[in-house]
Order: C-alpha cells, then structure tokens, then sequence
C-alpha cells in the first residue's frame, strides 16, 4: 500500500524562532493524533533546518527541504547541497517546484541531476509537475505534465522511482484561492499513474504516491483525498497555521 503524505512547504515565510514555535505545535499536535493515516512532513527555510530537526518528534513528523543544488559541492556560491541536507537528517527534498522552474529558470536537466543527487543521498525527492493556466484552458494539461516526467523523472530506474513522491500542482492554483475539482483532481493524477504504469508496470506504479498542491485547505481536503489517487497533499499557504495543517491532516 502506498504511503499517504501531508507535506507543508512554507516557502520563504517565518524567522527562525517563529519556524521553531510552528514546528513545535505542529509536532504536538501531530503526536497527539491516534491513529492518522497520513505521514506528515515539513519543508521550513533552509536556515530553519536544524534548529527545527532539535524540536520535532521525528516519529510523527519528517523534515524536508524546498530545494537544493545541482551539483554535489564547490564553487557555486550560494547553493545548499544534498549531502549538507542529509547530515541535518532532512528526509525529502522539493524538486521542481513551479515557482523555482518560473523565478529561477530551473531547466528539466537541472531538475533530472537534481533528482539523481538527492537519491544518492538517500532522500525522497518529491518532484512537482503542473500545468500553467493558460495550458488548461488549451485542455493541454495532460501533454505538460507527460513532458515535465519524461524530461525529468523518467530516467530512474525501477528501484530509483519508488524510492520518489510526485506532486501535481496546477499553477494555477497555487495560492490563488482556486482549486482543481475533486474530479480534474482525480483525472490527472489517474493520468500521471497511467503514465507510470507504462513506463515501470502497475506494480510499481501503484507504490507511487501522488500528492495534490494548489490551495488546498481543510474544507477541501476531505473531498480532494477521497479520490483513489490522490495521495495527499503539498500544503503552502495553510501550512503555516498548525490548526489548519492539522485539519488537513485529519482529512485522513
Ligand atoms: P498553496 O501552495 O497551498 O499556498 O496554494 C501550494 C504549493 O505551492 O506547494
């Protein structure tokens, strides 16, 4: 059975005691939950990384990363390499988002070496896909995403791929208040397994998680996860209340 994830990327939002306090109640209250179905994750700043990894139960939550460097280390002033990443005990790292592929140009060659570097540092990547709306409203949302897989993902092997987390995340939802439906929701994601299948068979695409980011709250989470493939959510805007966070969480 594939895992069910809550992930929280809170962007370039709170200071570093600010991301602590949040962090902190996030962790409490995620701990006090019963039973949740859902593995939790949390994707601070950078510079919030280690302060965070001291004040998390690192059996309810697990920390990620919203980027990294393309390359394993040197002169590239500025940059955060996976291995720096990993020594923290970051577990997953943000690959591809769309405001990365659309502030900073990241390219698909950047993204594919990306991807390889954080697995061989024994991360998750959770790599981001969407369409813009432009694209959508074309109706060629389905050719988009294929390509963002193939240019950047598809290259894994077996054992590589399961060891990834997909996030489809239309653009235009993405802090816009607007929301996929439940059904365009479902409709993509079934295509992007559809893709998987074709490419790594329906065993292993079926041990692929597939999360859905856009705007998702907890009034609308409960029907967003309802659906068979979607398998959680990238959280932005509502990660950085821990009683909504929370919300979404329990939609589980
Ligand atoms: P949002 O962001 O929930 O604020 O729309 C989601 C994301 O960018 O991952």
């Amino acid at each position: 059975m594939r895992k069910k994830i809550v992930a929280g990327n809170w962007k370039m939002n709170t200071t570093v005691q600010e991301g602590i306090k949040l962090a902190k109640a996030v962790s409490d209250m995620v701990s006090k939950l019963d039973n949740s179905n859902a593995k939790v994750a949390i994707a601070p700043p950078f510079t919030h990384l280690s302060e965070i990894a001291k004040v998390i139960n690192p059996d309810y939550i697990c920390l990620a990363a919203q980027n990294c460097a393309s390359e394993e280390g040197g002169a590239y002033t500025g940059e955060v390499a996976p291995a720096m990443l990993a020594e923290l005990g970051v577990m997953a790292v943000l690959v591809g988002h769309s405001e990365r592929r659309a502030y900073y140009k990241e390219d698909h060659n950047t993204l594919a070496k990306k991807v390889k570097l954080v697995l061989k540092n024994d991360m998750k990547p959770i790599f981001c896909c969407g369409e813009v709306l432009e694209e959508r409203e074309n109706n060629i949302q389905n050719e988009i995403v294929s390509k963002q897989l193939e240019e950047s993902l598809f290259h894994l092997s077996s054992d590589e791929i399961l060891n990834c987390i997909i996030a489809y995340e239309p653009v235009w939802a993405i802090g816009t208040g607007k929301t996929a439906t439940a059904m365009q929701a479902q409709e993509i994601h079934a295509y992007i397994r559809s893709l998987l299948i074709n490419k790594y068979g329906a065993e292993i695409a079926n041990e692929i998680t597939i999360l859905y980011g856009g705007s998702c709250k907890p009034s609308n989470a409960p029907e967003l996860f309802s659906n068979s493939d979607v398998d959680g959510g990238l959280i932005g805007g509502a990660a950085l209340k821990s009683e909504d966070f929370l919300g979404i969480i329990k939609a589980f």
